[in-house]
């Protein structure tokens, strides 16, 4: 176990580490100078994507955060229509499926039972296939699945999915940028995007190195038993995302709101107790966000930004802070940020003691329903 381990104190803050070579390995041979390679889904996926009129994403947890990210991926560069849901209300459901369908299932393990159960219904659902992005070749839902694609992070050992959610975000920007050349996305910005992802792994390294700062921020959650994370757009599902690593390991109750919902509820909750993280990227809805991060400040919350550090967004002493973070462009945003939180979680859950590998009540793969 040690020896595996290595040089880090826990799975998780090893896997976290390996993101940058694992999203690395997840891009290998799939996007080149030319743009994403042709065959990445095989020789039947490349004849039954150009058919595809939609999508409908199902996954559970972490799994179902990076389908809310593909969403905003597709509709604006590929101009389709995506529905994502969780596989355990899905599969119950009478979902309507347009023509043109194609069902994708997320999953770390290939082994959820929900989202099995939901490939296996969406068969009589009428659907132009199936296509699994999993980490398990091997596994229940590749091996039901019509198309595939794999991403690479190697074995996760931790339960709170870490270096699983970043591949599997590379996996789907492939998708995205895929469906976007075939329906005509202007040449050179996707050349630009296939740019930015393969730069991915070496944002990634960089945002990691934001560690030291982290661990003292750290030290303002110890005794707090609420936390709120803020976002807008594409980084809504990275808020949904830092908060559930921070409530599955540190068993802080923690919320994501998208930051224009602020008013219609949860600031009724700010306080000076209630910290407030916000994840603040460069892009059209920085001015929005500022105004949201305003009203928490007037009513004394501490809040945290995770700024780009091309946005321009002031630190405030008084009762907040400002860490910078480079997104390397505001595609792959979602993964970059992402880095940041998933360390804040797992520091918190150092200094608070608790089981971060096995936190407790919780299982890596939920096998029954
Ligand atoms: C469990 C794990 C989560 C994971 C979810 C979905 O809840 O603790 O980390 O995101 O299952 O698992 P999957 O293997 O389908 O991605």
């Amino acid at each position: 176990d040690a020896v595996e381990r290595g040089e880090y104190r826990h799975y998780m803050q090893k896997e976290i580490f390996e993101q940058p070579r694992a999203v690395a390995e997840t891009l290998e041979a799939r996007v080149g100078p030319n743009g994403v390679l042709p065959n990445i889904f095989g020789v039947d996926g490349e004849e039954l994507l150009t058919k595809v009129q939609g999508l409908h994403i199902i996954a559970c947890g972490t799994s179902y955060h990076a389908g809310l990210v593909a969403k905003y991926w597709i509709e604006e560069y590929a101009r389709l229509p995506v529905n994502v849901e969780v596989a355990s209300e899905y599969r119950y459901r009478e979902a309507v499926v347009p023509q043109g369908s194609l069902l994708v299932a997320i999953s770390q393990s290939g082994e959820t039972a929900d989202t099995l159960a939901a490939m296996r219904e969406s068969r009589r659902r009428g659907y132009l296939g199936t296509l699994a992005i999993c980490n398990v070749p091997e596994s229940s839902v590749v091996r039901e699945a019509d198309l595939k694609l794999m991403t690479r992070a190697g074995p996760e050992i931790g339960v709170a999915s870490t270096k699983a959610f970043t591949t599997q975000l590379a996996a789907l920007a492939l998708l995205a940028l895929h469906l976007a050349k075939r329906r005509g996305l202007d040449p050179q910005r996707y050349q630009e995007l296939c740019e930015q992802l393969q730069h991915l792994p070496r944002a990634i390294e960089r945002a990691l190195t934001i560690e030291p700062q982290i661990v003292q921020l750290a030290e303002r959650f110890i005794h707090r038993h609420h936390a709120l994370f803020l976002g807008r757009g594409m980084h809504y599902p990275v808020a949904l995302e830092g908060s559930l690593k921070l409530k599955e390991i540190s068993y802080i109750h923690a919320e994501a709101y998208p930051a224009g919902e602020l008013k219609h509820g949860p600031l009724a909750l700010v306080d000076e107790d209630m910290p407030v993280v916000a994840v603040a990227p460069n892009g059209p809805l920085l001015d929005k966000l500022k105004s949201n991060l305003q009203e928490v400040r007037a009513r004394g919350g501490e809040l945290i930004v995770f700024a780009d550090k091309a946005a321009h967004i002031e630190g405030n002493a008084a009762n907040g802070s400002v860490l910078r973070i480079d997104a390397g462009g505001d595609f792959i945003a979602p993964a970059v940020f992402t880095v940041p939180l998933q360390l804040l979680a797992y520091h918190v859950a150092v200094l608070r003691g608790t089981d971060v590998d096995q936190p407790r009540n919780l299982a890596k793969s939920v096998t029954v329903e």
